[in-house]
Protein backbone atom coordinates (compact mmCIF):
# COMPACT_ATOMS: atom_id res chain seq x y z
CA UNK A 1 0.00 0.00 0.00
CA UNK A 2 1.22 3.07 -1.11
CA UNK A 3 0.97 5.97 2.35
CA UNK A 4 0.57 8.94 0.31
CA UNK A 5 -2.18 11.11 1.86
CA UNK A 6 -5.31 13.07 0.00
CA UNK A 7 -7.72 15.31 1.79
CA UNK A 8 -10.71 15.79 -0.04
CA UNK A 9 -13.74 18.15 0.65
CA UNK A 10 -16.59 17.15 -0.97
CA UNK A 11 -20.02 18.50 -1.76
CA UNK A 12 -22.79 16.14 -0.24
CA UNK A 13 -23.22 14.79 -4.01
CA UNK A 14 -19.66 13.77 -3.72
CA UNK A 15 -20.30 11.25 -0.87
CA UNK A 16 -21.76 8.69 -2.82
CA UNK A 17 -18.90 8.57 -5.37
CA UNK A 18 -16.12 8.77 -2.65
CA UNK A 19 -18.32 5.55 -1.44
CA UNK A 20 -18.52 3.92 -4.67
CA UNK A 21 -14.04 4.84 -4.48
CA UNK A 22 -14.14 3.25 -1.12
CA UNK A 23 -15.46 -0.31 -2.26
CA UNK A 24 -12.80 -0.28 -5.05
CA UNK A 25 -10.10 -0.70 -2.22
CA UNK A 26 -9.67 2.38 -0.17
CA UNK A 27 -8.21 1.83 3.20
CA UNK A 28 -7.35 3.96 6.23
CA UNK A 29 -10.36 6.72 6.19
CA UNK A 30 -11.20 9.39 8.06
CA UNK A 31 -14.32 11.29 7.61
CA UNK A 32 -15.65 14.33 8.92
CA UNK A 33 -19.07 15.71 8.71
CA UNK A 34 -18.85 19.72 8.54
CA UNK A 35 -19.95 22.65 7.13
CA UNK A 36 -19.02 25.29 4.20
CA UNK A 37 -19.31 28.10 5.34
CA UNK A 38 -22.38 28.78 3.53
CA UNK A 39 -24.63 26.69 5.62
CA UNK A 40 -23.96 23.68 2.87
CA UNK A 41 -23.22 20.38 4.90
CA UNK A 42 -19.61 19.18 3.55
CA UNK A 43 -17.58 15.21 3.88
CA UNK A 44 -13.78 16.16 4.42
CA UNK A 45 -11.96 13.41 4.13
CA UNK A 46 -8.92 11.92 5.05
CA UNK A 47 -8.01 9.36 3.05
CA UNK A 48 -4.75 6.80 2.76
CA UNK A 49 -5.01 5.34 -0.98
CA UNK A 50 -2.91 2.34 -2.42
CA UNK A 51 -2.03 3.05 -5.53
CA UNK A 52 -4.80 1.95 -7.56
CA UNK A 53 -7.31 2.96 -5.57
CA UNK A 54 -5.78 6.57 -6.74
CA UNK A 55 -6.26 5.65 -10.18
CA UNK A 56 -9.75 5.04 -9.19
CA UNK A 57 -10.51 8.16 -7.29
CA UNK A 58 -9.37 10.19 -10.21
CA UNK A 59 -11.33 8.27 -12.50
CA UNK A 60 -14.46 9.93 -10.60
CA UNK A 61 -12.64 13.49 -9.40
CA UNK A 62 -14.26 15.39 -12.20
CA UNK A 63 -17.62 14.23 -11.90
CA UNK A 64 -17.61 16.23 -8.64
CA UNK A 65 -14.79 18.77 -8.58
CA UNK A 66 -16.54 20.90 -10.89
CA UNK A 67 -17.87 22.93 -11.05
CA UNK A 68 -17.76 23.81 -7.14
CA UNK A 69 -20.70 25.88 -5.85
CA UNK A 70 -18.60 27.75 -3.36
CA UNK A 71 -14.43 27.56 -4.40
CA UNK A 72 -14.05 25.57 -0.94
CA UNK A 73 -16.47 22.61 -1.74
CA UNK A 74 -13.68 21.24 -3.96
CA UNK A 75 -10.64 21.09 -2.82
CA UNK A 76 -8.38 18.75 -3.92
CA UNK A 77 -4.56 17.91 -3.61
CA UNK A 78 -3.31 15.97 -6.28
CA UNK A 79 -1.78 12.80 -5.70
CA UNK A 80 2.14 12.63 -6.08
CA UNK A 81 4.22 9.76 -7.97
CA UNK A 82 5.11 7.77 -4.66
CA UNK A 83 8.47 8.37 -3.21
CA UNK A 84 11.14 5.64 -3.22
CA UNK A 85 11.77 4.68 0.11
CA UNK A 86 15.39 3.33 0.98
CA UNK A 87 15.77 1.07 3.49
CA UNK A 88 19.52 1.11 3.44
CA UNK A 89 21.05 3.04 6.89
CA UNK A 90 22.68 6.47 7.17
CA UNK A 91 26.54 6.02 8.15
CA UNK A 92 27.78 8.28 10.85
CA UNK A 93 31.71 8.19 12.00
CA UNK A 94 34.09 9.70 13.77
CA UNK A 95 37.13 9.76 15.32
CA UNK A 96 35.62 7.87 18.27
CA UNK A 97 32.13 8.14 20.57
CA UNK A 98 31.75 12.68 19.64
CA UNK A 99 29.68 11.77 16.91
CA UNK A 100 27.05 10.16 18.80
CA UNK A 101 25.85 13.27 19.83
CA UNK A 102 24.87 13.40 16.01
CA UNK A 103 23.08 9.96 16.34
CA UNK A 104 20.91 10.67 19.32
CA UNK A 105 19.37 13.86 17.47
CA UNK A 106 18.92 11.60 14.51
CA UNK A 107 17.41 8.81 16.35
CA UNK A 108 15.02 11.53 17.95
CA UNK A 109 14.10 13.31 14.80
CA UNK A 110 14.15 10.01 12.56
CA UNK A 111 13.41 6.76 14.61
CA UNK A 112 12.76 4.69 11.58
CA UNK A 113 16.13 5.17 9.71
CA UNK A 114 18.61 2.17 10.76
CA UNK A 115 21.79 3.81 11.27
CA UNK A 116 25.71 2.40 11.01
CA UNK A 117 27.73 4.50 13.07
CA UNK A 118 31.85 3.77 13.00
CA UNK A 119 34.38 5.71 15.76
CA UNK A 120 38.10 4.91 14.65
CA UNK A 121 38.61 4.75 18.37
CA UNK A 122 42.08 2.85 18.00
CA UNK A 123 43.55 5.77 16.28
CA UNK A 124 42.03 8.68 18.31
CA UNK A 125 42.61 11.65 18.27
CA UNK A 126 42.43 12.63 15.01
CA UNK A 127 42.60 16.41 16.23
CA UNK A 128 46.43 16.49 16.14
CA UNK A 129 46.92 15.38 12.65
CA UNK A 130 48.22 16.84 9.34
CA UNK A 131 45.13 17.14 6.97
CA UNK A 132 46.60 14.98 4.64
CA UNK A 133 46.40 12.14 7.14
CA UNK A 134 43.06 12.92 8.18
CA UNK A 135 41.78 12.67 4.65
CA UNK A 136 43.55 9.25 3.71
CA UNK A 137 41.69 8.20 7.05
CA UNK A 138 38.78 9.49 6.54
CA UNK A 139 38.89 7.69 3.02
CA UNK A 140 39.27 4.30 5.13
CA UNK A 141 36.08 5.44 7.20
CA UNK A 142 33.96 6.27 4.15
CA UNK A 143 35.22 3.12 2.23
CA UNK A 144 34.36 0.40 4.66
CA UNK A 145 30.58 2.44 5.13
CA UNK A 146 30.62 2.50 2.01
CA UNK A 147 30.90 -1.41 1.16
CA UNK A 148 28.10 -1.67 4.04
CA UNK A 149 25.87 0.18 1.17
CA UNK A 150 25.08 2.98 3.43
CA UNK A 151 22.76 5.61 1.29
CA UNK A 152 24.02 8.50 2.83
CA UNK A 153 26.98 9.84 5.13
CA UNK A 154 27.24 12.55 7.83
CA UNK A 155 30.67 13.17 8.77
CA UNK A 156 30.19 13.87 12.53
CA UNK A 157 33.29 14.86 13.72
CA UNK A 158 34.50 18.78 13.47
CA UNK A 159 37.83 17.98 12.65
CA UNK A 160 37.25 15.51 9.34
CA UNK A 161 34.70 17.73 8.12
CA UNK A 162 37.47 20.52 8.10
CA UNK A 163 40.36 18.54 7.02
CA UNK A 164 38.96 15.78 5.04
CA UNK A 165 37.24 17.67 2.19
CA UNK A 166 38.63 15.99 -0.85
CA UNK A 167 37.34 12.62 0.29
CA UNK A 168 34.19 14.16 1.78
CA UNK A 169 33.85 15.60 -1.88
CA UNK A 170 33.98 12.63 -4.11
CA UNK A 171 31.78 9.96 -2.28
CA UNK A 172 29.06 7.98 -4.49
CA UNK A 173 25.95 9.10 -2.09
CA UNK A 174 24.85 12.47 -0.22
CA UNK A 175 27.60 13.27 2.37
CA UNK A 176 27.00 16.24 5.20
CA UNK A 177 28.96 17.65 7.45
CA UNK A 178 28.96 19.04 11.06
CA UNK A 179 30.70 22.87 9.47
CA UNK A 180 28.03 24.26 7.80
CA UNK A 181 24.53 24.30 10.29
CA UNK A 182 25.94 25.17 13.21
CA UNK A 183 27.85 28.40 11.11
CA UNK A 184 23.93 29.04 10.53
CA UNK A 185 22.48 27.99 14.26
CA UNK A 186 25.78 30.75 15.36
CA UNK A 187 24.85 33.51 13.30
CA UNK A 188 21.35 33.22 14.14
CA UNK A 189 21.93 32.61 18.10
CA UNK A 190 24.59 36.08 17.94
CA UNK A 191 23.05 39.44 19.45
CA UNK A 192 26.21 40.92 19.63
CA UNK A 193 27.49 39.49 16.29
CA UNK A 194 30.94 38.21 18.30
CA UNK A 195 31.50 34.14 17.85
CA UNK A 196 33.73 32.25 19.66
CA UNK A 197 34.79 28.86 18.42
CA UNK A 198 35.81 26.17 20.44
CA UNK A 199 37.72 22.90 18.27
CA UNK A 200 40.55 20.97 17.68
CA UNK A 201 44.00 21.97 16.60
CA UNK A 202 43.35 20.90 13.03
CA UNK A 203 39.80 22.27 12.56
CA UNK A 204 41.04 25.67 14.05
CA UNK A 205 44.56 25.45 11.65
CA UNK A 206 42.18 24.25 9.00
CA UNK A 207 40.55 27.86 8.84
CA UNK A 208 37.20 26.31 7.18
CA UNK A 209 34.54 26.56 10.75
CA UNK A 210 36.14 30.38 10.94
CA UNK A 211 35.28 31.11 7.51
CA UNK A 212 31.80 29.81 7.67
CA UNK A 213 30.74 31.81 10.95
CA UNK A 214 32.23 34.67 9.58
CA UNK A 215 30.87 34.91 6.28
CA UNK A 216 27.50 34.83 7.93
CA UNK A 217 28.35 37.57 10.85
CA UNK A 218 30.65 39.81 9.14
CA UNK A 219 32.35 39.78 12.46
CA UNK A 220 36.19 38.22 13.17
CA UNK A 221 35.60 34.89 15.27
CA UNK A 222 37.45 34.13 18.48
CA UNK A 223 38.80 30.87 17.64
CA UNK A 224 40.22 28.63 20.41
CA UNK A 225 41.85 25.23 19.99
CA UNK A 226 41.27 23.12 22.50
CA UNK A 227 43.85 19.94 21.73
CA UNK A 228 43.30 18.02 25.57
CA UNK A 229 39.46 18.25 25.62
CA UNK A 230 38.55 15.43 23.34
CA UNK A 231 41.15 12.66 24.07
CA UNK A 232 39.98 13.56 28.21
CA UNK A 233 36.12 13.10 27.13
CA UNK A 234 37.05 9.93 24.60
CA UNK A 235 38.81 8.36 27.96
CA UNK A 236 35.70 9.14 29.98
CA UNK A 237 36.23 12.71 31.85
CA UNK A 238 32.92 14.05 32.73
CA UNK A 239 32.09 17.47 34.24
CA UNK A 240 33.15 16.61 37.31
CA UNK A 241 36.62 16.25 36.56
CA UNK A 242 39.10 18.63 38.20
CA UNK A 243 41.42 18.35 35.45
CA UNK A 244 38.94 18.48 32.56
CA UNK A 245 37.38 21.67 34.52
CA UNK A 246 41.03 23.54 34.57
CA UNK A 247 41.73 23.00 30.43
CA UNK A 248 38.36 24.27 30.12
CA UNK A 249 38.69 27.37 32.30
CA UNK A 250 41.88 27.81 30.35
CA UNK A 251 40.68 27.87 27.05
CA UNK A 252 37.36 29.69 27.98
CA UNK A 253 39.71 32.90 28.69
CA UNK A 254 40.10 34.41 25.11
CA UNK A 255 36.55 33.45 24.77
CA UNK A 256 35.73 35.65 28.06
CA UNK A 257 38.53 38.39 26.84
CA UNK A 258 36.42 38.76 23.78
CA UNK A 259 32.85 39.21 24.42
CA UNK A 260 31.10 37.00 22.36
CA UNK A 261 27.55 36.41 23.51
CA UNK A 262 27.59 32.81 21.52
CA UNK A 263 30.04 29.44 21.19
CA UNK A 264 30.55 27.12 18.80
CA UNK A 265 31.25 23.91 19.96
CA UNK A 266 33.03 22.69 16.86
CA UNK A 267 34.44 19.46 18.01
CA UNK A 268 31.55 16.86 18.39
CA UNK A 269 32.94 16.14 21.75
CA UNK A 270 32.66 18.73 23.83
CA UNK A 271 28.64 19.58 23.68
CA UNK A 272 28.92 16.39 26.41
CA UNK A 273 30.65 18.57 28.95
CA UNK A 274 28.36 21.29 27.61
CA UNK A 275 27.34 22.31 31.59
CA UNK A 276 31.11 23.33 31.67
CA UNK A 277 31.21 25.19 28.97
CA UNK A 278 28.22 27.28 30.89
CA UNK A 279 29.83 27.28 34.51
CA UNK A 280 32.56 29.32 33.43
CA UNK A 281 31.46 31.53 30.84
CA UNK A 282 27.76 31.94 32.13
CA UNK A 283 24.52 31.24 31.38
CA UNK A 284 23.86 34.48 28.77
CA UNK A 285 26.37 32.93 26.49
CA UNK A 286 24.63 30.43 23.71
CA UNK A 287 26.02 26.92 22.72
CA UNK A 288 25.99 25.89 19.50
CA UNK A 289 26.14 21.94 19.74
CA UNK A 290 27.77 21.50 16.02
CA UNK A 291 26.42 17.30 16.03
CA UNK A 292 22.93 18.39 16.46
CA UNK A 293 22.85 21.11 14.61
CA UNK A 294 23.78 18.64 11.81
CA UNK A 295 21.71 15.88 12.32
CA UNK A 296 18.91 18.72 12.43
CA UNK A 297 19.74 19.74 8.61
CA UNK A 298 20.89 16.10 7.45
CA UNK A 299 16.70 15.27 8.66
CA UNK A 300 15.48 17.73 6.90
CA UNK A 301 17.66 17.29 3.45
CA UNK A 302 17.16 13.28 3.81
CA UNK A 303 13.27 14.70 3.64
CA UNK A 304 13.29 16.59 0.69
CA UNK A 305 15.68 14.05 -1.19
CA UNK A 306 12.75 11.55 -0.53
CA UNK A 307 16.25 9.21 0.99
CA UNK A 308 14.04 8.00 4.17
CA UNK A 309 13.40 4.31 4.82
CA UNK A 310 10.10 5.44 6.47
CA UNK A 311 9.85 2.82 8.71
CA UNK A 312 7.57 2.55 11.12
CA UNK A 313 9.25 1.15 13.58
CA UNK A 314 11.72 1.92 15.44
CA UNK A 315 15.12 0.96 13.46
CA UNK A 316 18.53 -0.41 14.68
CA UNK A 317 21.29 1.29 15.47
CA UNK A 318 24.61 -0.59 14.72
CA UNK A 319 27.83 0.64 16.97
CA UNK A 320 31.17 -0.39 15.18
CA UNK A 321 34.64 0.66 16.94
CA UNK A 322 38.15 0.22 15.55
CA UNK A 323 39.15 -0.57 19.58
CA UNK A 324 36.17 -1.32 21.91
CA UNK A 325 35.79 1.90 23.97
CA UNK A 326 36.82 1.35 27.74
CA UNK A 327 34.12 1.08 30.32
CA UNK A 328 34.54 4.84 31.38
CA UNK A 329 33.93 5.95 28.06
CA UNK A 330 31.15 3.79 27.43
CA UNK A 331 29.41 5.69 30.18
CA UNK A 332 30.44 8.67 29.01
CA UNK A 333 28.67 7.38 25.36
CA UNK A 334 25.81 6.32 27.08
CA UNK A 335 25.01 9.26 28.44
CA UNK A 336 25.34 11.38 24.95
CA UNK A 337 23.13 8.57 23.73
CA UNK A 338 20.66 8.75 26.56
CA UNK A 339 19.78 4.73 26.38
CA UNK A 340 22.54 1.46 26.72
CA UNK A 341 23.89 0.42 23.70
CA UNK A 342 25.88 -2.31 22.62
CA UNK A 343 29.82 -1.64 20.82
CA UNK A 344 31.04 -4.42 18.55
CA UNK A 345 34.90 -4.32 17.27
CA UNK A 346 35.51 -3.35 13.77
CA UNK A 347 39.18 -4.37 14.07
CA UNK A 348 41.37 -2.00 11.69
CA UNK A 349 42.39 -5.23 9.33
CA UNK A 350 38.96 -5.39 8.69
CA UNK A 351 38.22 -1.59 8.10
CA UNK A 352 40.97 -1.40 5.18
CA UNK A 353 40.07 -4.84 3.63
CA UNK A 354 38.03 -5.04 0.83
CA UNK A 355 34.99 -6.67 3.08
CA UNK A 356 31.27 -6.33 3.39
CA UNK A 357 31.57 -6.89 7.38
N1 LIG B 1 34.88 14.47 17.45
C1 LIG B 1 36.09 14.98 16.84
C2 LIG B 1 35.82 16.39 16.35
O1 LIG B 1 34.65 16.72 16.20
C3 LIG B 1 37.21 14.70 17.78
C4 LIG B 1 38.53 15.10 17.39
C5 LIG B 1 39.72 14.21 17.58
O2 LIG B 1 39.69 13.04 17.22
O3 LIG B 1 40.72 14.79 17.99
O4 LIG B 1 36.66 17.17 16.02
Amino acid sequence: LGHELLGLLLGVEGADRLGRVLERGIVGVALDLGDDGGGVPTLVALVHLAADAAVALWAVLPRFAAPPRNPNQALIFPRKEAPPMDPRPIGVFDSGIGGLMAVRMLRHLLPGEPILYLGDTARMPYGDRPAGEIDRLTGELTGWLLRQNVKALIAACGTISCNAGETLQQLPVPCFDVVTAAAEAAAQATRNGKVGLAATSATIRSGRFTEEIERRTGQAVTAVPCPLLAPMIEHGAGPDDPALAAAVAEYCQPLLQSGVDTVVLGCTHYPLIAELFTRILGPEVTLIDCAGEAAKAVAEAMKEQHLLAEGNDPAVTEYRFTALPPQAARQTARRMLGEDFTPRLLPLEKLTAFSTE
